[in-house]
């Protein structure tokens, strides 16, 4: 088999973690003897456990000697701060002789691994699908050089751009394949941003309710503290054990704070931005508690407050051949601009796909 089919086999054992990593990436490994046959595989499968390289070569034992080690993401090197040791030193003592790498780590202060393990006398080979290693981990790679959580902005409307009727029905515009689509995504995401009028509004849970599904981090921005402790996503009143964060400001009343805590939520208070909580401050609290991608859920008010503070990095588009018609309800709200040219510039990602009668279109910015 090739480079490129071993290294596709080592993402999908990655892949496997989807969801369960952060904050640190999904990485598959696997080991060959030196005849080429397969004596090792393993992945990360949780913040905290032990890494794909050690797990792949710990299987092959003495198999390894002279072999080749397959792995999406450079070994690491650096020791601070580190609950398990580091992987390069583990991959020379193996005995390993060719190492074969898909992405080099995005924190520099974490790379040199493969440079270390080409010192000491061994062949690395870099870069090998590096396109769909990079894609695999995109959202650490963003939290990692940005400091901030990837955001993906989800949006299900009608195709003139609704997302509600004139008398504010919305449910459902799509049909049961886009929404079982938008819930997976909930899974593979650490969090769910909406705004507080949709918390009151359509009242969600915003939990992913497949079998085995992980439930994100659930947050809404409340400048003041108006989601009622009857909400459903509240801790109190859902059978989901995922956190619930209500980000606000210091100008939010106390009483309104007691009640949240009391019904489970956490409050988290931000400096303002005009009235709001401030969208870089969330970002950064965010990152800081390892939430190294979110699912911007709406309305039409957040998903304008994300594009317009650039904090969009992909735009998944659930588009009904419907049309509903009327003046309000688009999926952006925001200032709007005045000019053409000063439009958010997107480009298309992938192709169409297809989701029953509907349509996911996927965009991300230029
Ligand atoms: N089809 C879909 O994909 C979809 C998805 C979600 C929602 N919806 C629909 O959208 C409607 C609600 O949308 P909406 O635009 O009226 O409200 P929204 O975006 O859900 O919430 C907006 C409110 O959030 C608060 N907020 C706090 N920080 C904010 C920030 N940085 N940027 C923007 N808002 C911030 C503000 O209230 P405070 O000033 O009081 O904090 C603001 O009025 C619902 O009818 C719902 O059904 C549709």
């Amino acid at each position: 088999m090739s480079d490129e089919r071993w290294m596709r086999h080592c993402l999908e054992l990655a892949l496997q973690a989807a969801g369960k990593t952060s904050p640190n990436p999904m990485v598959g490994a696997i080991v060959l003897d030196r005849e080429g046959k397969l004596v090792g595989e393993g992945f990360h499968a949780r913040s905290g456990l032990a890494h794909a390289e050690k797990i792949a070569l710990e299987v092959a034992g003495r198999r390894a000697v002279g072999g080749t080690l397959y792995t999406n993401l450079e070994p690491c090197k650096h020791v601070k701060n580190r609950r398990t040791s580091p992987c390069a030193p583990v991959v020379l003592d193996a005995g390993i002789a060719r190492v074969v790498i898909g992405q080099a780590d995005p924190i520099r202060a974490h790379g040199g691994g493969a440079i270390w393990l080409a010192n000491r006398g061994v062949e690395v080979v870099r870069g090998v699908l590096e396109a769909e290693c990079k894609e695999a981990n995109r959202a650490f790679t963003t939290w990692a050089r940005k400091g901030r959580p990837l955001y993906v902005l989800k949006v299900a409307a009608s195709l003139d751009g609704k997302t509600a009727t004139r008398t504010g029905e919305s449910k459902w515009i799509t049909g049961p394949k886009a929404r079982a689509s938008g819930r997976a995504l909930r899974a593979r995401l650490d969090a769910i941003i909406v705004g507080v009028e949709t918390a009151i509004i359509d009242n969600p849970r915003l939990t992913s309710r497949g079998k085995g599904m992980r439930d994100p981090v659930r947050i809404v921005l409340d400048s003041r503290l108006r989601t009622p402790p009857s909400a459903k996503l509240l801790p109190v009143n859902s059978r989901s054990r995922a956190k619930v964060i209500i980000a606000t400001t210091e100008e939010a009343p106390r009483t309104r704070e007691r009640r949240l805590v009391e019904a489970g939520a956490e409050v988290l208070r931000l400096p303002q931005e005009g009235r709001r909580p401030c969208l870089l401050a969330l970002s950064e609290a965010l990152a800081t508690r390892g939430i190294v991608s979110a699912l911007v859920e709406g309305g039409a008010q957040v998903h304008g407050s994300f594009l317009e503070a650039g904090l969009c990095d992909e735009l998944r588009l659930y588009l009904a051949p419907k049309a509903l018609g009327g003046p309000g309800h688009g999926w952006l709200g925001g200032q709007g601009i005045g000019a053409l040219e000063e439009a958010f510039r997107l480009r298309w990602h992938g192709e169409p796909e297809r989701l029953g009668d509907d349509i996911l279109l996927i965009a991300r910015p230029r």
